[in-house]
């Protein structure tokens, strides 16, 4: 089966996008939902909900082993979702698509996987930047603890931008990897991905990006990117929880051992010996989340309706209009102003803690995220213990964020 993508695209009007979500349409504490909290998951729409639905009450099976009429659908369907995503990001093949749980089980994965792989050796470097979600720090520690390999920090200057000139001056003949974030959930900041990477490969090094943050906004392209890892996680993306993708180049997965053993993964096993599966089906051990799949496969086939060039022109008018209806705040202020950004405003109020900001404009029905984001190192790096974060998708309204700005007002009251 090929995967849909229509000649003549949906054209974009938001509040009839907005019917397509119904969670949009609920009340919470009395008052219309206002949902922005995209950037920690976003909402569904009701074509994903039928897609689990679907499977869940009529094609349930298991897959890849069954010679029979429901297993063969049910493989059918996830091998097609597959397919959606290499072509999503324009991967080179299908078999470059591993499924995994999401974008910190990838990141764990490729973890793991170099280090026994023996890509790593004593006094060996990993670059990775300030603004990295901890799913980018904390594998890479586990691994290092255990290969003595350093992680080396890109710095990022008071705008929230990464330090390119450090960068340069960081890769060395001991760097065996770089691994950084496309756009930062914390700051919003989109990183020059494309020369990261150029300047890496310069040095023979190779590239993971976490794209997390970056798949619900942008049209990736892999190949053009020439990234050789590209994660993300299917939550992020309008799909199901519990499903993402690792993208690896050919040349990187049939060199990287499997991640985990069990059923599905092998060709043969004996009590002295197994061989494994080609690839990606060494690195998906068990059974895995066959609903998630095919949920992602249908965000995907949501997503393609649509020009995705009107949904970033629409987001970005919410990052240009948010910026500067919360500007005007006074004694707010906007933490991460970089130049590039996308759909991600944090800010603090002088004297106020985020924790009360989030929790008092809830009362209104307004999400908005307050924390460390999991980034906890940003928040040193801006000597700050948490911030309240307002983050869109492209169902977002000019409406919502006078509300959330209201909101903000009603909170100062009650601090004045
Ligand atoms: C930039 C970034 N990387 C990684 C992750 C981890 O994603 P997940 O928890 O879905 O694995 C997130 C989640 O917020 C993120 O924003």
């Amino acid at each position: 089966m090929i995967t849909t993508i229509p000649e003549v695209k949906r054209k974009f009007d938001v509040e009839e996008i907005r019917n397509d979500f119904p969670i949009l349409k609920r009340l919470v504490n009395g008052k219309p939902l206002v949902y922005l909290d995209n950037a920690a998951t976003s909402q569904k729409p009701q074509a994903v909900i039928d897609a689990l639905t679907q499977y869940y009450t009529f094609d349930n099976a298991n897959i890849h082993r069954g010679l029979y009429f429901l297993s063969e659908l049910a493989t059918e369907q996830y091998e097609t979702a597959r397919l959606k995503v290499k072509e999503l990001i324009n991967a080179m093949s299908v078999s470059e698509i591993v499924f995994v749980r999401g974008a910190t089980e990838a990141i764990n994965l490729v973890a793991s996987s170099l280090c026994r792989a023996k890509h790593f050796k004593d006094g060996d470097e990993i670059l990775i930047s300030y603004m990295e979600h901890h799913s980018n720090i904390v594998p890479w520690q586990l691994m290092c603890g255990r290969k003595k390999t350093n992680l080396k920090v890109i710095p990022i200057n008071d705008a929230g931008e990464l330090d390119m000139d450090a960068f340069g001056k960081m890769i060395n003949e001991k760097t065996k990897l770089v691994s950084v974030v496309h756009i930062s959930n914390s700051l919003g900041t989109v990183n020059p991905v494309k020369k990261i990477i150029e300047i890496a490969h310069s040095h023979g090094v190779p590239v993971l990006l976490d794209g997390a943050q970056a798949i619900p906004h942008y049209k990736i392209d892999v190949q053009e990117l020439d990234a050789d890892f590209y994660v993300f996680s299917g939550h992020k993306v309008f799909g199901p929880t519990g499903i993402g993708v690792l993208y690896g180049k050919t040349e990187f997965l049939e060199m990287m051992p499997p991640y985990q053993g069990g059923g599905d993964m092998i060709r043969t096993v004996t009590f002295e010996e197994t061989t494994f599966d080609d690839i990606p089906r060494k690195f998906e051990a068990g059974t895995p989340n066959i609903a998630g799949g095919i949920g992602l496969g249908a965000a995907i086939d949501y997503l393609n309706q649509f020009d995705r060039n009107e949904l970033i022109e629409h987001e970005n008018f919410l990052l240009q209009y948010g910026t500067e209806q919360l500007s005007q705040i006074p004694g707010l202020r906007i933490i991460g102003n970089a130049k590039e950004k996308a759909s991600v405003i944090s800010f603090v109020i002088e004297g106020i803690h985020p924790y009360d900001i989030g929790t008092i404009i809830d009362t209104d029905g307004i999400a908005i995220r307050t924390g460390h984001h999991c980034t906890q190192p940003i928040m040193k790096r801006y000597n700050l213990p948490a911030t309240a974060r307002a983050s869109f998708a492209f169902y977002n309204t000019r409406e919502e964020i006078d509300k959330l700005v209201l909101g903000i007002h009603k909170v100062k009251k009650m601090f004045a």
